[in-house]
C-alpha cells in the first residue's frame, strides 16, 4: 500500500522505500514486510562493496535479528530510533556468531536493559553467554516463542551456510525466514527487496568466496527450510527476496549438490582488503 508513510514497504512506491538514516555510512532503513525493518550498511570490504543487514520486529516485544558489527553500533542504534526507542527491545539474537552478526551485542544490551540475547543452544554453550553481559536464551531446533502478535519459530541449521551453531529464524505469521548468510550477494547498492531471483548472484559470491561449509546435511536442512514456504528471505547480505522462497531453496539445494565442490579454489579469499571476514 502506499499510504504515505516514509519507511513503508510495498512495491512500486520507490520513492518511499528510501530512507537513509546516516548520510556519511548511507546507512539505511526500510520496511520490507509488516513491521520488519531491515537496517542497511554499506561497507567497502570487498570490490564493489557489501551490505551488512539487520532486522528489527516490532511487536510487543520488539526483536532485533543480527546487531551488526561493533564498529557500526552508533549507525545502527540511530537507525533503530527512527522506528522505536532501542530500551524497548526485548530480543536480540542471530544465525551464528560471528561479529556482524553479534559484534555490536553488549552496547545494545546496555541501551536495552531488558532485551534477551538468543541464539542457538551450541551457541549459547560455545559463545554467547560467555561474550554476552547478560545471560542468554538458547533455542532448541523447532523451538516457537511469542513476541506479540507473532509466533517465531527457530530451525537449527548447523553448518549451513557455516558454523556448527548456526540457526535461522522464521516469522509464522509474514513467513519471513530471516535466513542469516542464504543467498548472500555482493554488491554496496542493493534494494531493500526485490522480485528477482537472488540465486544467481549469491553463487557469484559463493564462487569467489566459499563461504559454505562442505557438510553432508545441507541439502537435507534447505528442505526443511523450503518446507516452511518463505514468501520473503530476509537476507543479511544483500537484498531480501520476496517470491517463492521454497523454489529457490529448493534450487539452492539442487545447485550445491551438483557443485558443492568447487573447482576452482576461491579466488578473493585473500584479496580481501585488511583480510576482513565478509559473510
Ligand atoms: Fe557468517
Ligand atoms: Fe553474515
Amino acid at each position: 500500500m502506499c499510504n504515505g508513510e516514509a519507511t513503508h514497504y510495498t512495491s512500486g512506491c520507490e520513492e518511499e522505500l528510501k530512507l537513509v538514516t546516516n548520510d556519511k555510512t548511507g546507512t539505511r532503513i526500510d520496511e520490507v514486510a509488516a513491521g520488519i525493518y531491515r537496517i542497511s550498511t554499506p561497507l567497502d570490504v570487498i570490490p564493489g562493496g557489501f551490505t551488512f543487514n539487520s532486522y528489527l520486529l516490532a511487536d510487543d516485544e520488539p526483536l532485533l535479528f543480527h546487531t551488526g558489527y561493533r564498529k557500526l553500533f552508533p549507525v545502527t542504534l540511530e537507525a533503530i530510533g527512527k522506528v522505536m526507542q532501542v530500551e524497548n527491545l526485548r530480543w536480540i539474537g542471530g544465525s551464528h556468531f560471528e561479529s556482524d552478526e553479534f559484534g555490536a551485542l553488549n552496547e545494545l544490551l546496555t541501551a536495552a536493559p531488558a532485551a534477551t540475547p538468543f541464539g542457538a543452544e551450541i551457541g549459547v554453550l560455545t559463545s554467547l553467554n560467555d561474550f554476552a553481559h547478560r545471560p542468554a536464551r538458547g533455542f532448541a531446533d523447532g523451538e516457537e516463542f511469542s513476541i506479540g502478535s507473532r509466533r517465531m519459530k527457530w530451525l537449527y541449521t548447523p553448518h549451513v551456510p557455516h558454523g556448527w551453531d548456526c540457526g535461522v529464524l522464521f516469522d509464522q505469521a509474514t513467513k519471513t525466514l530471516f535466513c542469516g548468510d542464504l543467498f548472500t550477494q555482493p554488491g554496496a547498492e542493493m534494494p531493500p527487496v526485490t522480485e528477482s531471483e537472488v540465486l544467481t548472484p549469491s553463487e557469484g559470491m559463493r564462487g569467489m568466496m566459499d563461504y559454505y561449509a562442505h557438510a553432508t546435511s545441507t541439502s537435507a536442512i534447505l528442505g526443511r527450510l523450503a518446507d516452511l514456504h518463505p514468501s520473503l528471505l530476509a537476507c543479511q547480505h544483500g537484498s531480501a527476496y520476496r517470491g517463492d522462497g521454497a523454489a529457490l531453496l529448493r534450487e539452492l539445494a539442487a545447485t550445491i549438490e551438483g557443485n558443492g565442490n568447487l573447482s576452482a579454489r576461491p579466488t578473493a579469499v585473500t584479496g580481501v582488503a585488511g583480510g576482513a571476514h565478509a559473510d
